[in-house]
């Protein structure tokens, strides 16, 4: 028996990262997934986002754990895509107990990253994107009347300023939709608490996946070297693995965490208190 036996979980940006790691880790646990991802690239976004083919691998690696995935393509940005995807996996999985509002993107890198644009879209993705997806997932939680887990990913950016880039309007609007998300965490945990719907934000430090281990982030730390110097955990630790973070969102979802509801929870190697 598993600690999530028997929960549907929807899960966005599922194609790879952090978004697959929490599938495969919730999968692991017992629960079923509901992923989307885009699955095409952006044009603010300096560095290859995910494929079909991504998509396909996680798919693949949560059957092989015994466990069943509805996996489609659709963009945070649109509300009703996620709300399509949310009625095709509830009615091939029968419920839904658990919501990851996990896609983001990072525009804070080439040319782009001083525009308007780099700005606009990253707001897009990575605040309204967490909005829409709370929003797709709700009338299934509040129909079933059982309560619920909603876990957004903020960013230690989302809780400092201290990763701030002069002129560059893409990581700028990072810090402002990570806090944004901050926001949203703490009104949704107020509203749904009496319906046991419980709503937490996690913060992750530097993680190992492909959004900042890529050419184009390596030359903007090289650019930037003491801004981007303050991107260090105070624990001996380069990069977090994605699991670490899988692993505090599994606790937040699982009964352990039953009354821990409206709290920001930083898996940062100690980021937060330098
Ligand atoms: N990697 C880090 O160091 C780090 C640190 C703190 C927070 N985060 C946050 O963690 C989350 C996961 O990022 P990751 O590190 O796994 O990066 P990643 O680039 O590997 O994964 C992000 C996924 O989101 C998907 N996505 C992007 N825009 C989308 C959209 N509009 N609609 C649907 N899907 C979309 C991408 O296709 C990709 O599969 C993001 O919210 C990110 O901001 C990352």
């Amino acid at each position: 028996m598993g600690r999530l036996t028997g929960k549907v979980a929807f899960i966005t940006g599922v194609a790879r990262g952090q978004g697959r790691s929490h599938a495969l880790r919730l999968a692991e646990e017992g629960a079923a997934i509901v992923g989307v991802d885009l699955c095409s690239q952006m044009d603010s976004v300096g560095y290859p986002m995910a494929t079909p083919d991504d998509l396909a691998e996680t798919v693949k690696l949560v059957e092989e754990r015994d466990a069943r995935i509805v996996a489609t393509q659709a963009d945070v940005r649109d509300l009703g895509a996620l709300r399509t995807a949310v009625e095709a996996g509830v009615a091939e999985l029968g419920r839904l107990d658990i919501v990851l509002a996990n896609a983001g993107i990072f525009p804070g890198i080439g040319e782009v990253a001083s525009t308007g644009a780099a700005f606009d879209d990253v707001v897009d993705v990575n605040m309204t994107g967490v909005y829409n997806t709370i929003e797709a997932a709700l009338p299934q939680l509040l129909a079933q009347g059982e309560g619920g887990s909603i876990v957004l990913t903020s960013s230690v950016a989302g809780l400092s300023g201290r990763l701030n880039l002069a002129g560059n309007a893409g990581m700028m609007g990072y810090i402002a939709a990570k806090h944004g998300v901050v926001g949203l965490m703490r009104a949704y945990a107020n509203m749904l608490a009496p319906q046991s719907i419980r709503v937490n934000s996690v913060h992750p430090g530097a993680v190992n996946t492909p959004m900042i281990v890529n050419e184009g982030f390596g030359a903007l730390a090289a650019e930037h070297p003491v801004e981007l110097s303050r991107l260090v955990h105070a624990m001996p630790v380069e990069m977090l693995e994605a699991v670490d973070i899988s692993n505090a969102i599994l606790w937040l979802c699982s009964d352990e965490a039953r009354y821990v509801t409206g709290v920001t929870v930083p898996v940062d190697g100690g980021f937060m208190i330098l």
